[in-house]
């Protein structure tokens, strides 16, 4: 595992710092794997950079909270196939590591349910299959439509692949009107070498791995390839459903047979941590026999009763974990180092390596994270070191082989100037462990990097507007700032003449592009980039100040430190100084200024609107918890006001609307008695929630 500063040593500031790095980092890879199927860390690299997030994660929670949402699950969908909304969300798991993080996963499940230490909790086992999530509807027994996760909330329209699949039949019978079922499309070992062999063969792309081979199998635009690819399916889960036929997930996996369709095998229904254990140790001893590639077990709570109470928070499910199997090592060489620059000036050693198969796939590059990482480690350039690769998805370097060190290795001296044309001065402010390139804008590297945020999927989610063409009209000079991208409509002519380019791929681009004028002011703030505002903290900003011109106003006069605007900024919950010192920061630079001005002349900026809730008392409202509470824990009742659409926050002050209190509540109904907000007991709430 990666040497950083051990939790305890961290302070809040370093972790909101880290934690910014590192979902920004998950969040380019998770494009990278799941949007092109082609990743450019392994997976025990980037199952480290979400561990050490989950880690941080939960000894800051707060921070944790607020960022999360900008860890995406999957990638948005490509350009060739038809959209598809989910009717229900497809969700990730977050990940075990150890015994006990699956003991604390179960205690977890226990403090949240409140349930008495004799009460059993069934966990269902079933192993993770390291291949692609699908979702398959049927209407009066017919298969209708299929889909990929996506972004969880939006799959493409894969239909017809899917129908080429034996394992997923055509028909079912007595099954509800409407059932989505979900499950795992799956390449078998054999079939992927052989993939492999004729794809080299034919000049055609070798896959890294079995789940790369199996997601570029199943998004071929013309469903007779995939049809040739011998994918195959386990059902695991479900989605919509008119009538549910079990109120377990067992019971849901008995009827997936029932239906026809394959579940795994090796799926146990357990009664304790001990049984949870052995069920892992089981699969884990016979995973290099089975015939395809798994990389850990899943535990999930078997009653749904259950499962709807715990809910899920960032995207993830409470009542599920994913146990991943640990990483698996080899040697290479590591030929150079490399710097790249992200949008916020990060400056990001990479590891060039000798390539080397780990777990299954080529590995050819790692991130060193920052410069502390390679000191410490004492990692130089020509050395021997041992790199790792943990179940599905990035690789890292763990320790260098000192007895195989060269005699011409070199320490490599991490540059204070930015790589950029502009060789701008590169700084590392006190306590922080990245150094940053201090040229803005005016450093290429973070100009491209900040128009292809711009254009991301979670920001102006502009469609065939990729990475590549960033750079490619960047370099060009067509677009250096966001407005540019706007005005690329005046270029039409130009635009289909480049190579690659033809007349309807551009026609389709700017349809695309004029189809994003028209934005909501939230994600307008994610998209301008500004460090440590991430879509959770871009929706609050949206949620407080409503209008871009308020919102504008509001951070120029927040400036003075003495203003209410400034008080304002840090009272809104989840803000504190750390970001409001960013969000000043970026409204102290002039081109921020000119950028935004510039956008507000091509865009329709929409403002804010509370996202849509049920006709509910609660939508809306500010809400303290304070005191026990008796019939839930703190953790459940905050849950389920949110998904009401309320705001649970920590403190009381005037914009609280109700102060919920349990048992020997103390200061906060006392403050919220002097403030006159209204105080309501447990009683009171659960009936205002049950109307
Ligand atoms: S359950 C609501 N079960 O792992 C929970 N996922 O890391 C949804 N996966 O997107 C997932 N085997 O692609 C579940 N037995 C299993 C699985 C499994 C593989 C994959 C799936 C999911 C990803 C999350």
């Amino acid at each position: 595992m990666t040497k950083r500063k051990s939790l305890d040593e961290i302070n809040p500031f370093e972790a909101e710092t880290e934690l910014t790095i590192l979902a920004q980092e998950i969040t380019s890879h998770d494009e990278f794997y799941h949007g092109r199927d082609d990743p450019v860390i392994t997976d025990a690299e980037y199952d480290t950079l979400r561990r050490r997030f989950e880690a941080l994660g939960e000894r800051f929670p707060e921070i944790a909270e607020r960022l999360a949402p900008l860890t995406s699950i999957g990638a948005a969908p490509g350009g060739g196939f038809g959209k598809i909304a989910h009717r229900r969300p497809m969700l990730s798991l977050s990940n075990a590591f150890d015994a006990e993080e699956v003991n604390e996963f179960i205690k977890r499940i226990r403090r949240f349910l409140t349930l008495s230490e004799e009460e059993l909790v069934e966990i269902v086992a079933e192993p993770k299959i390291d291949g692609l999530s699908a979702t398959l509807r049927y209407e009066g027994g017919r298969f209708v439509q299929g889909a990929t996760r996506g972004d969880g909330t939006t799959g493409e329209d894969v239909t017809d692949n899917l129908r080429s699949i034996d394992d997923i039949p055509d028909r079912l019978y007595g099954a509800p009107a409407i059932v989505e079922l979900r499950g795992e499309i799956y390449m078998r070992k054999d079939a992927f070498t052989a993939l492999n062999a004729s794809q080299e063969a034919n000049g055609g792309k070798v896959f890294a791995n079995t789940r790369n081979a199996a997601a570029g199998s199943l998004r071929q635009l013309d469903s007779s390839v995939t049809a040739t690819r011998k994918l195959q399916f386990f059902a695991y889960s479900w989605g919509e459903v008119s009538v549910m036929p079990t109120d377990t997930h067992w019971g849901f996996l008995e009827q997936f047979r029932e239906w026809g369709f394959e579940t795994n095998p090796l799926t146990r229904l357990c009664n304790s941590l001990d049984e949870v254990l052995a069920c892992y140790m089981d699969i884990g001893a016979c995973r290099a026999e089975l015939p395809y590639d798994i990389d850990g077990v899943v535990y999930k709570v078997n009653r749904l009763d259950w499962q709807n109470r715990l809910g899920m928070v960032s995207r993830a499910p409470r009542w599920a974990v994913a146990h991943k199997f640990p990483a698996e090592q080899a040697e290479t060489v590591l030929n150079a180092i490399d710097i790249q620059v992200g949008r916020t000036g990060a400056m990001t050693p990479v590891a060039r390596l000798q390539p080397v198969t780990v777990a299954g796939a080529v590995v050819s590059n790692a991130t060193l994270h920052n410069e502390g990482e390679i000191r410490r480690k004492d990692i130089r350039i020509g050395d021997t070191v041992v790199i790792q690769r943990a179940g599905d998805v990035i690789p890292q370097v763990v320790r260098v082989i000192e007895a195989k060190r060269p005699n011409d290795s070199q320490v490599y001296v991490f540059p204070e100037i930015c790589p950029c044309p502009v060789a701008a001065r590169a700084t590392r402010p006190k306590g922080e462990v990245v150094r940053r390139c201090g040229g803005g804008l005016a450093c290429p590297f973070q100009a491209v990097e900040r128009l292809k945020h711009f254009v991301s999927r979670d920001a102006l989610d502009i469609g065939g507007l990729g990475q590549k063409q960033v750079e490619a009209f960047w370099k060009d000079g067509l677009v250096r700032r966001p407005g540019d991208i706007f005005r690329l409509s005046g270029y039409a002519k130009s635009l289909k003449e480049r190579e690659g380019m033809g007349d309807k791929s551009v026609d389709n681009l700017l349809a695309a592009i004029q189809e994003r004028r028209s934005i909501s002011l939230h994600r307008l703030i994610y998209a301008l980039g500004i460090r440590q505002v991430g879509q959770a903290t871009a929706r609050l900003l949206a949620a407080n100040y409503l209008t871009l011109e308020d919102w504008r106003a509001a951070m120029l006069a927040a400036k003075d430190e003495t203003t209410g605007a400034y008080s304002d900024l840090v009272n809104i919950d989840q803000i504190g100084r750390s970001v409001a010192g960013d969000l000043i920061d970026f409204f102290n630079e002039n081109h921020n200024l000119e950028i935004l001005a510039d956008l507000e002349q091509e865009l329709d900026i929409q403002t804010y609107e509370a996202p849509a809730t049920k006709d509910n008392p609660i939508a809306g409202k500010t809400l303290v918890f304070t005191g026990t509470l008796e019939n839930m824990g703190r953790a459940e009742a905050k849950s389920q006001a949110e998904s009401l659409g309320a705001k649970v926050v920590g403190s009381v002050s005037k914009k609280t609307d109700y102060v919920v209190i349990g048992a020997d509540a103390g200061s906060k109904a006392a403050r919220a008695e002097a403030l006159g907000v209204a105080i309501i007991t447990e009683e009171d709430w659960s009936k205002l929630i049950a109307r």
